[in-house]
């Protein structure tokens, strides 16, 4: 909890009180927490593994708002506005969730204001990456928002090509993320291999001109 979570700046002490109120829980892969449009009143933390934040089309597309990876949280919407559930989270992967009811985590945020703020400022890049992601849908096409995807995705750590992606995607949770069909984001990243953009490697993507990538799409 110390490190780069909304708790990070309390202290021992206070990161005690923090696990007590905390329930632990174990979910397996693609196990819905939650559907939108459900009340809520519990906050989650993602201890380890991944969910999934996304909407449901009336005709069954699904369309991904957010990963939600190990240290980050969701769910503290419903319990902010006292609204119904924004979207529907679904597990990834076996997933450790720490839990908070919420009388639990109005106490908390009445007590340590530093967690509210830290929450503020997870908020607010969720809100330019949101933003990003409506510029991305509404000035680029399909394939720009692939390869926007792709260079997002790259691992930072990595300075030369070949840059692999900083985890394996399936290609249906590629189109879910940017607003395609499966078969699309198939063909345009055969595509791209064909040209020489990126390699396969065990499931696994490798950008390998990221350079020529950007120029020749990122601005369109
Ligand atoms: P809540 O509305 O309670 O339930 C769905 C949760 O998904 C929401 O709280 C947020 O935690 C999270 N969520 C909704 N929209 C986004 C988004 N655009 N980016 C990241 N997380 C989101």
């Amino acid at each position: 909890l110390k490190n780069e979570t909304i708790f990070g700046g309390l202290t021992d002490e206070e990161l005690t009180r923090v696990i007590e109120i905390m329930v632990i829980r174990q979910f397996e892969r693609n196990v819905i927490i939650f559907f939108e449009g459900e009340v809520g009143d519990n906050f989650y933390l993602v201890l380890s593994g991944e969910v999934r934040i996304y909407k449901i089309s009336p005709d069954g597309r699904e369309k991904n708002l957010a990963l939600i990876g190990p240290g980050d949280f969701f769910g503290e919407m419903a319990l902010i506005d006292k609204k119904t559930r924004s979207a529907t989270a679904e597990t990834m992967s076996k997933t450790r969730l720490g839990v908070i009811h919420q009388k639990h985590f109005s106490d908390l945020i009445d007590q340590y204001p530093e967690i509210a703020l830290k929450m503020i400022v997870q908020l607010t890049e969720r809100l330019r990456r949101a933003n990003q992601q409506i510029e991305s849908l509404t000035f680029k096409d399909v394939q720009g928002r692939l390869v926007q995807f792709l260079l997002q995705y790259a691992d930072e750590n990595e300075d030369d090509d070949p840059v692999p992606l900083k985890k394996r995607v399936t290609h249906q949770i590629i189109a879910n993320q940017i607003g395609a069909s499966r078969e699309t984001v198939s063909r345009i990243l055969s595509q791209l291999q064909k040209e020489g953009y990126i390699t396969i490697k065990n499931r696994l993507i490798y950008i390998t001109k990221r350079k020529e990538l950007k120029d020749r799409w990122e601005r369109k």
